[in-house]
């Protein structure tokens, strides 16, 4: 390839720059604030990279989905009767963002309430807050921890419930359906893996094999100076070697959930976000299965 980072730099967008800003924050922030102890050890291994690794375009994140969120979003605009907003896992800023840049100025005021078990993502979704004026509150906690009931209008999340074995995949539906005031709505995207065979989703070693590969060839061309010094291509090895996920195996189970726990679901449709070619795996923006969930909290 012929292209330089300088080159790459000098098309960086302002997005592109907080970004970089961000990632390099979260990660001198992993190792100290990533201490949950829920997830063998810590998490400094994905909250510390995943920026820089989304900066090379190939995470599986909300802005994948976009279209899927903007077409809610433009739902909710106008509306004074969506205020507080929950987003329940996320990565880093990014969810925030996708919500915020969807507001016209003269949208009601809306409060961002982001939830995660790790203090990382919080401290770069408030860090984020602060830049641009957003009202934010974090909880610390886990998602199925007790939370306020009807205390919010809606939940916005991402690829979250792969965190979550079939049971408890269930009690977190309940959990939404229970935060949420009536007429509240749960937007979110998942993979579905019919029939997958084993009891976590891993990367082959194959997979892992060529997201090493592929983050090798791109970290040199796309991350500008300021990472230089990181060795993005350990960080590809500690995610495809840590990163696991629960398969969600039917898309009629989870569809159920949903209507047993008192939603009505108002969009459930298979979509195929286009990946980057030859890279697959869990986390990353594989080619099919992704389902956009839609659902109300019918009165009951
Ligand atoms: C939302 S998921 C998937 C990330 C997503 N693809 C994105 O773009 O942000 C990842 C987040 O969920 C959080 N998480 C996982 N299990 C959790 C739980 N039981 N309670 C609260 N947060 C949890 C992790 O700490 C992580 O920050």
């Amino acid at each position: 390839m012929t292209t330089t980072s300088a080159s790459i730099r000098a098309g960086m967008t302002p997005a592109d720059e907080e970004l970089l800003e961000s990632a390099l924050l979260a990660h001198g922030w992993a190792p100290r604030l990533c201490q949950h102890g829920s997830e063998r050890g810590g998490c400094d291994w994905y909250h510390g990279a995943w920026q820089l690794l989304r900066m090379l375009g190939i995470m599986s994140t909300s802005g994948v989905n976009a279209a899927h969120y903007a077409a809610e979003l433009a739902r909710m605009g106008g509306d004074p009767s969506f205020s507080r907003v929950l987003i329940t896992g996320s990565a880093d800023y990014s969810m925030l963002k996708l919500i915020a840049d969807a507001r016209a100025p003269s949208d009601p005021p809306l409060t961002y309430v982001v939830l995660d078990r790790c203090a990382t993502p919080l401290r770069v979704c408030e860090w984020y807050a602060e830049r641009h004026g957003l009202v934010i509150e974090t909880l610390h906690q886990d998602v199925l921890d007790p939370l306020p009931a009807g205390a919010f209008d809606a939940v916005y999340t991402h690829a979250f419930m792969g965190n979550f074995n079939d049971a408890d995949r269930a009690s977190l539906v309940g959990q939404w359906a229970r935060v949420l005031r009536p007429g509240g709505r749960v937007v979110t995207v998942q993979r579905v893996r019919p029939d997958f065979p084993g009891e976590m989703v891993r990367f082959s070693d194959a997979e892992a094999a060529a997201f090493i590969e592929r983050v090798a060839d791109l970290a040199p061309v796309m991350l500008p100076p300021e990472a230089a010094e990181l060795d993005v291509v350990a960080m590809a090895r500690g995610h495809a070697s840590n990163f696991w996920a629960f398969p969600v195996r039917s898309a009629d189970d989870l569809r159920a959930q949903f209507e047993n726990a008192g939603f009505r679901l108002d969009r459930f449709e298979r979509s195929a976000p286009a990946g980057p070619a030859g890279v697959t795996g869990p986390s990353v923006p594989n080619t099919d299965g992704h389902y956009l969930i839609t659902a109300e909290r019918t009165e009951q």
